[in-house]
């Protein structure tokens, strides 16, 4: 059955209204899969949550799969995992922690409503949280910031939520606050409720089990000075106007705070009931002319990430859609923006970490993994009924740039077909010129660790081991035909053409860039990431 487009259908709200679609933004090790699998586990989703002793030898949770990613206990690639919690439908979005992977995480953070900004507590803010914030903050998402390992020595909650307000400009409005002192935690203030919630250990955190919940009048008897220490702070913020208020926090100005110790469940469910009450459903999303398609049209979406080889017995190509409006039905023919071309959606997916199961139908705001779906790219839009196209997804400006070949010469087709593949999953951007030829394309990425999962994709997935060489360039701008005919005369320059047909200009230094934009201030030299 189709859906008159334009029309909004009462399931395809009812099902966007239950929607959370949200990622977990954090610095490596603050416990993100820690977390994931406590979430998980709270929701009854799993039944045991996998231990998390040890990088090296530990099992790897639910959301990572490469190999790659399990030696190294980094997360390299996205899942998307779905589950019920009470009434709603939760869709996780795993994003890499790396930061040599942030042009992958922000395209996740494309595809989801809110983030969970995760803090490793004796840590504050590291490097890469504050680079994953400046992404929601530029798509202005609504942030719940989750202090972590409270039940480990680490900073003042007071100092934290003055550095929360320093450096995000966020006015951090805790729902719960810690009883008891860093190292000697006795639990938390609902601040809604005033109960006490009991800090009670759990073995390694194995078993969802349901918080202690007390009145204010036990824990006071209970936990004397510790008790009255918090209340008198929480009343501070109450009095400092940093209670939760939800039309402030859907309008960026402020976060709601949560303390956890994910390694033991402590916090997880309330984390889980902040998203329901809390963050934001899926909505009309914005598309590239600027108009809102409403949730209840008919089925759109956007490929926000492709990936092969997640399933090694057969090398398929999975490209993962956001659903953005209407109801998706397995089989369904939808049609592929960027060509016009009907796209049959034979085999969907739902993605559960390794494990997968047939799609039959997802909502606005679920994520499903399109197979076979090499026609995609990421950025593609595909729609049912009216035309829509979402907005194209950035791409970062590359800062190391290596070129490749094929190690064998009889492989060049493999090599070609590999390169090209891993150009359409965004894996890596890939430029060439006349100059270098088509067997030597030159590869730029914003972290050289993507080059890793080049080399590595490249043998195992292609066949076609490469060779390849440190290019001494650190910066590319954007240029055009004019300006790059004056260029070509510059050895210190090199121009190459990126696969999307933008072309760039690439520097060895900010000095050498200096000299040719004073030497030619006619040029086009534009900066990738701000346009100017
Ligand atoms: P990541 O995905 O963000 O990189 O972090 P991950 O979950 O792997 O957690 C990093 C480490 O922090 C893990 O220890 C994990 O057990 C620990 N951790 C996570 N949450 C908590 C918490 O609430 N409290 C405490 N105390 N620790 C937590 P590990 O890598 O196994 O090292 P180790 O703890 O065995 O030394």
């Amino acid at each position: 059955m189709t859906q008159p487009t334009g029309l909004s259908a009462p399931e395809v709200l009812t099902e966007a209204r239950r929607r959370r679609t949200f990622a977990v933004i954090s610095h490596p090790d603050a416990g993100k899969s820690t977390l994931t699998e406590a979430l998980l586990l709270h929701a009854r989703a799993i039944t045991t949550a996998g231990a998390t002793h040890g990088k090296a030898g530990r099992r790897g949770t639910v959301s990572d799969w490469m190999a790659m990613e399990q030696a190294r206990g980094i997360s390299v690639t996205s899942a998307a995992i779905q589950f019920e919690y009470r009434d709603a439908v939760i869709n996780l979005v795993d994003t890499p922690g790396h930061a040599d992977f942030s042009e992958d995480t922000f395209r996740v953070l494309s595809a989801v409503d809110a983030a969970v900004m995760l803090v490793d507590a004796s840590k504050g803010l590291e490097v890469q949280t504050m680079k994953l914030f400046e992404v929601c903050r530029q798509r202005n998402l609504p942030v719940i910031t989750v202090i972590n390992k409270w039940d480990r020595p680490g900073a003042e909650a007071l100092d934290l939520m003055d550095e929360i307000r320093r450096r995000t400009g966020l006015i951090p409005t805790p729902l719960t606050w810690p009883v008891g002192i860093a190292g000697d935690f006795r639990g938390v203030i609902d601040r809604s409720s005033h109960e006490f919630v009991r800090f009670t250990r759990t073995a390694g955190g194995a078993k969802a089990a349901a918080p202690e919940r007390v009145s204010a009048a036990v824990a006071a008897a209970d936990e004397g000075d510790a008790w009255l220490t918090a209340t008198e702070e929480s009343e501070l913020l109450a009095e400092e106007n940093q209670d939760h208020d939800e039309a402030r926090f859907l309008a960026n100005e402020t976060t709601p705070v949560l303390f956890a110790a994910a390694v033991l469940g402590f916090g997880v469910q309330h984390i889980l009931d902040t998203l329901v009450d809390f963050a934001p459903a899926a909505e009309a999303r914005e598309d590239a002319s600027g108009s809102h398609r409403p949730v209840g049209s008919a089925f759109s979406g956007f490929v926000f990430k492709v990936q092969s080889g997640m399933n090694a017995s057969h090398r398929d190509h999975v490209a993962f859609v956001r659903v953005c409006s209407g109801q998706f039905r397995r089989g369904m023919i939808v049609t592929h923006a960027a060509s016009g071309r009907p796209f049959a959606t034979k085999y969907a997916q739902h993605l559960f970490g390794r494990e997968r199961e047939v799609a039959d139908e997802a909502w606005p705001g679920d994520i499903v993994g399109l197979v076979n779906a090499s026609a995609l790219r990421v950025g593609d839009s595909i729609f049912e009924g009216d035309p829509v196209e979402y907005p194209p997804l950035p791409m970062f400006a590359p800062e190391h740039f290596r070129v490749v070949r094929s190690a064998d010469t009889s492989k060049h087709k493999q090599f070609r077909r590999g390169i090209d593949q891993l150009d359409h999953e965004g894996v890596i951007q890939v430029m060439r010129s006349e100059l270098r030829g088509d067997q030597a394309p030159v590869l730029g990425a914003v972290g050289p660790m993507q080059f890793e999962v080049v080399e590595e994709r490249m043998t195992h997935d292609f066949g076609a081991a490469i060779r390849s060489e440190a290019l001494p360039y650190q910066i590319a701008r954007r240029t055009d035909r004019e300006s790059a005919e004056i260029l070509g005369h510059d050895r210190q320059v090199e121009v190459l053409m990126r696969s999307d047909g933008t072309l760039l200009a690439l520097f060895s230094t900010v000095w050498r860039l200096r000299n040719t934009v004073r030497d030619h201030p006619e040029l086009l030299l534009e900066d990738l990431a701000t346009g100017s």
